[in-house]
This record gives structure tokens, C-alpha cells and sequence, in this order.
């Protein structure tokens, strides 16, 4: 099975990829030591096989283990699902040798893994991340949260995980549109450190839409190989990690615009990822044809770029993008956008911090004039 090395001082842990390995969790575990209650935070609503495999793998390691259900969708990733959450660990009895086990998305990483970190100032946390978005991307690197009604992620610890188990086949009952959402994020693993990557994905964008297993595995070890290579050169988010923001500074902003859980993470990076190139060429940091190029694989990988904000005439065209859930929705203005993106915790001191790309495979930070924002987001397509 592939391993990835997590080396962040401290508390270096792996990250195990492969198929069939719910049942490996219990043994996994064992064999680094670990033992005792377990409380395993899922969803009531994933496949009850996924449930019992963890469950019974993690019986049949030795520890006492007991299901801790958490209701799908963001609105869990807050302090009232913390405080249900602290409430179940107390019951179950979980003491500071037990382990937090959390099998779901990115909201139950998040959520579990805020929990883990401060239930009885901390207990041990494992991930089985079973989203492409949490096996790429928010099961590694140790940051945890919960939203507050003012913003997401506000409350949250750096608490990196004793293991990540990513299993593929979990990847199987995942809808489509969360599948092209995660695949935003491998993209964005091409653009910022992986020429090759992005080739493997152009290779075969259309058969890895669809979800093929063999296809999938290698991508999902390999943006786990970046983003950890990222995150043991800046745990803290002080400096590099910021490339992982490729794409997300107006992702971001776009989700606030249209209200978050509107359009799917991975899309509105997607859009921010093609915003971000065209950027770039308007300051002479990237050849057109590169732009052109990311365009094309995002719209292969069914995933939307820059020209959904110009053409996306009102509710229909969202809809028909991404079926949101909500909201009869406009076309975001290019102001309301900027002024998202001011607002964002990460922009600094009135300047729009932007993750640009040199070429496919490199990428710089540069503080951007709202100007050029503007025009690009006015332009159209390249
Ligand atoms: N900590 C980090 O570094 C980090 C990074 C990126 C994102 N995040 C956070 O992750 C969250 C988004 O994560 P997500 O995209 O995984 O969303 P999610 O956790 O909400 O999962 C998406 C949906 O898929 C369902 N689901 C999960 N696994 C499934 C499976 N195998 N089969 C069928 N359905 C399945 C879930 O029930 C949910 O309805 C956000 O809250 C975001 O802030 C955190
Ligand atoms: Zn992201």
C-alpha cells in the first residue's frame, strides 16, 4: 500500500492510500501502539458498510469502540455540533488515552478533529477521510475548525492526526459533483509544484471525471505527497503554505457572494484557478497558452472557469453548473467579489494577496492591484 510520510516536527505521522482499507484501521492502529476506547464521529447517512468496517476492524484490534453521529452537511461544523459532540465523548467515557476517529468528509475531519484537539486538552485523533476533497486535501496537515456564524473555519487548532487512512473505494458511492469538486483541488497540485500531475491528468480527464479507482489512486498519493512536502516546510501557515491558496482567493470570495454550500468548494476554486491565470497574463507572468491550457482541463474534469461569471446570466445557469441548493441567485458583480475578497481573513492590510502561476508546475504569491482584479474579472475569456 502506498505510504506518504507526514514529517512535521514533533508529530510526523503517515498517510496510508489503497483500496479495501476500512478494515486495516484497527491493525493500523495496534501497531503504532494504540489502544483502548475509541469513538468513531461519522455520518448516520454514509454506507452502513463503512461504518462496520471501521467498527469491527477497530473491535477486532482491541479497543472498545462506539459510533458518535454527527447529521451531514456545514451547519454540524459549528459550536453547537462541538458541544453534542463533547457531550457524546463524555458519555461514552472517552479519557485522555482514548482515540478520535473520524470517518467521513472534510466537515467531520474538521469538526472531529477540533474536538480531538481539545476534549480533555487533547486526545489521540485518526482520519479515514472519505470525500477526493478530504483524502486531497483537509485530512492532511493537521488544521482543524468549526465555523462561526460570521465566517468559516474562526475557531479552530493546528492538531495533526496519529494516521490518515485514505480508502479509494470509499470514492465509489461519491456523488459526482463532490468527486469534481475534490478534482479541482489535484489540479491545483499541478499547477503550484507538479508539471507531471497536470499531464496525468490531461491524459485522461474524462475517464478520471468518471470516477475510475486505478486512475484516481495515484493522483490521491501524489497531492497528499505535495501538500504534506507543503505543510512539513511551514506547519503553521506562516510563509509557503500559502500556495495551497492557489485558486482560492477568489474561490472564496465567490462562495461568500452566493452564500456558502451554493456552489461546491472545488468549483468555485476551479473559477478562482482560471481567474488566477488570466491574471497572470495580464502581468506578464504567464503564457496565454498555459491559461488556455488549465481552462481546458478544468472544462474536461467537468469543472466550471472564469467565463461562468460572464455568462451565467442568473439562477439557471447555477443551477445547471452545480445544482445548488438554495437561492435563486444572480450574477455576482465583479464589485461584490472584490469586496469579498478585502474581507477575507488571509487578505492583508487592504491588499488582495494572489497565488499567480509562472507556468504549469510554479506558482509565486504577489499582492495584486484591485485594478487588475476588476479587468479580469470584467474581461471575459481569454
Ligand atoms: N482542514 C483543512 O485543511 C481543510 C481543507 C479543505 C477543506 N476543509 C473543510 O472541509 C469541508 C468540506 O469537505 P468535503 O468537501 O469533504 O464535504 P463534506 O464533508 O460535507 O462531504 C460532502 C458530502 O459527501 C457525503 N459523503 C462523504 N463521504 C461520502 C462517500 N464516501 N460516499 C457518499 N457520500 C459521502 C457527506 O455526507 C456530505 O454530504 C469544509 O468544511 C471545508 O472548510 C478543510
Ligand atoms: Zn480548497
Amino acid at each position: 500500500m502506498p505510504r506518504v510520510a507526514v514529517e512535521v516536527s514533533g508529530s510526523p505521522y503517515e498517510i496510508v492510500v489503497g483500496p479495501d482499507m476500512l478494515r486495516h484501521v484497527g491493525p493500523e492502529l495496534r501497531a503504532l501502539g494504540m489502544g483502548g476506547r475509541a469513538a468513531i464521529v461519522t455520518h448516520p447517512d454514509l454506507p452502513v458498510v463503512y461504518h462496520a468496517a471501521v467498527h469491527t476492524s477497530l473491535e477486532g484490534a482491541g479497543f472498545q469502540a462506539e459510533m458518535a453521529f454527527v447529521p451531514q452537511g456545514e451547519e454540524s461544523k459549528s459550536l453547537a455540533g462541538l458541544e453534542t459532540l463533547y457531550h457524546r465523548f463524555a458519555a461514552m467515557r472517552l479519557d485522555r488515552c482514548s482515540t478520535v476517529v473520524a470517518l467521513g468528509g472534510g466537515v467531520i475531519g474538521d469538526l472531529a478533529g477540533f474536538a480531538a484537539a481539545t476534549y480533555m486538552r487533547g486526545v489521540s485523533l485518526v482520519q479515514v477521510p472519505t470525500t477526493l476533497l478530504a483524502q486531497v486535501d483537509a485530512s492532511v496537515g493537521g488544521k482543524t475548525a468549526i465555523d462561526l456564524p460570521v465566517g468559516k473555519n474562526l475557531v479552530g487548532a493546528f492538531y495533526q492526526p496519529r494516521l490518515v487512512v485514505a480508502d479509494v473505494d470509499t470514492l465509489q458511492s461519491l456523488p459526482e459533483r463532490e468527486r469534481r469538486s475534490g478534482l479541482a483541488e489535484v489540479v491545483k497540485y499541478g499547477m503550484i509544484a507538479d508539471a507531471g500531475l497536470f499531464a496525468a491528468l490531461e491524459s485522461d480527464a474524462e475517464a478520471i471525471a468518471a470516477g475510475d479507482l486505478g486512475l484516481l489512486t495515484p493522483l490521491v498519493v501524489r497531492s497528499c505527497e505535495i501538500k504534506a512536502d507543503v505543510v512539513r516546510q511551514d506547519p503553521h501557515e506562516r510563509g509557503l503554505r500559502a500556495i495551497l491558496n492557489y485558486g482560492h482567493t477568489l474561490g472564496h470570495a465567490l462562495e461568500a457572494v452566493l452564500g456558502f454550500g451554493v456552489l461546491p468548494h472545488g468549483y468555485a476554486v476551479a473559477v478562482g484557478m482560471s481567474a488566477a491565470a488570466r491574471l497572470a497574463v495580464r502581468l506578464g507572468l504567464l503564457d496565454a497558452r498555459d491559461a488556455r491550457r488549465q481552462d481546458e482541463l478544468l472544462r474536461r474534469l467537468g469543472l466550471p472557469t472564469l467565463g461562468l461569471l460572464n455568462t451565467a446570466p442568473g439562477p439557471d445557469a447555477w443551477r445547471s453548473v452545480a445544482a445548488p441548493k438554495t437561492s435563486p441567485l444572480g450574477r455576482p458583480s465583479a464589485a461584490a467579489l472584490l469586496e469579498a475578497m478585502l474581507l477575507d481573513k488571509k487578505s492583508m492590510g487592504g491588499h488582495l494577496r494572489f497565488v499567480l502561476a509562472r507556468g504549469v508546475g510554479a506558482v509565486e504569491v504577489r499582492e495584486v492591484a484591485a485594478a487588475d482584479v476588476v479587468a479580469v474579472l470584467e474581461e471575459g475569456t481569454v
